[in-house]
């Protein structure tokens, strides 16, 4: 069956990146700023984009590739290429490594992150976090995995009970949105967490280790592989509106689903879906 054959593909490659993540994590390589202050990239992102890369051209040759590192820094070119690619007959869409800004200071929490999408259908995902060797994996109707053994979201039906996790987005009017979400979700959660990986709190909430997880203005790389994973674990992925996952989804709400029409009424509510600048 060609998901199991492009799982397998995609796993060889996160793991054989994610070693590599391991190994040269709080050392000192060269970075780069991208579309500002806190867009970074590293020799170590750009060589590991290469490798996936390479796997995927020895076993798919005739698969599209959008991968993070190939794309013009910035929210504007990202979604350019998404629209672009996202109906392409295979497409494998590659964040090399999630948590870069983790990856350059040594705080071991960064992944590699691979989703393969058909016709713009996402049919197989893979995170693989290279300091827990714990590899997520998720085919579209067969459930998502956890080193092999099938996961779940957890349980929650209120904000009350939950656990939460967010980031800090990279563009500077996101941050502030994000914020204001936070500042109007903090009376109504049990806790938040952010440990500066988009791709691994999506897999915990695959996990059932978070309850949801919201954040705005991230890209197609981030998303893809864990959409899939927390939708095969029994979550919900929409954007902050409300709308169905898919590849062009900026803004997200990825949820055990329980607690996820609350969540979106409190971001609504208080003016933080990021769909507010392009409103005005
Ligand atoms: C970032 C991470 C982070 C999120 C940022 C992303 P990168 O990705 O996912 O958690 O808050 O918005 O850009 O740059 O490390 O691949
Ligand atoms: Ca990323
Ligand atoms: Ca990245």
């Amino acid at each position: 069956m060609i998901i199991d054959e492009i799982k397998r593909t995609a796993v060889a490659a996160a793991r054989q990146a994610g070693a590599l993540i391991k190994e040269k994590s709080g050392k000192s390589t060269t970075q780069t700023l991208k579309s500002n202050a806190f867009d970074l990239v590293t020799e170590v992102d750009k060589e590991c984009e290469q490798l996936i890369r390479a796997y995927v051209q020895k076993s798919f040759p005739d698969h599209s590739i959008l991968g993070e590192e190939a794309v013009e820094p910035g929210s504007y070119a990202s979604e350019q290429a998404v629209k672009q690619m996202q109906y392409a007959e295979y497409l494998w869409v590659i964040d090399p490594i999630d948590g870069t800004t983790n990856f350059i200071h040594g705080f071991p929490a960064s992944v590699v992150s691979i989703g393969i999408a058909h016709q713009g259908v996402l049919i197989a995902g893979v995170i693989y976090d290279p300091y827990r060797d714990e590899l997520f994996t998720a085919g579209r109707e067969q459930g998502a995995c956890l080193n092999g053994q099938r996961i779940q979201v957890s349980g929650e039906a209120a904000l009350q009970q939950s656990i939460l996790a967010t980031g800090l987005p990279t563009a500077t009017q996101a941050r502030s949105t994000n914020m204001v979400g936070l500042a109007s979700l903090a009376h109504h959660i049990r806790a938040v967490r952010s440990v500066g990986s988009a791709a691994l709190h999506m897999a915990y909430v695959a996990a059932g280790r978070l309850s949801g997880f919201w954040e705005i203005d991230l890209n197609a790389w981030d998303l893809s592989a864990g959409s899939l994973l927390v939708q095969e674990a029994g979550g919900r992925v929409t954007d902050t509106k409300g709308e169905d996952y898919h590849l062009g989804v900026r803004h997200i709400v990825a949820t055990n689903g329980r607690i996820h029409s609350e969540l979106l009424h409190v971001l609504n509510e208080w003016n933080a879906t990021g769909y507010e600048e392009t409103e005005q």
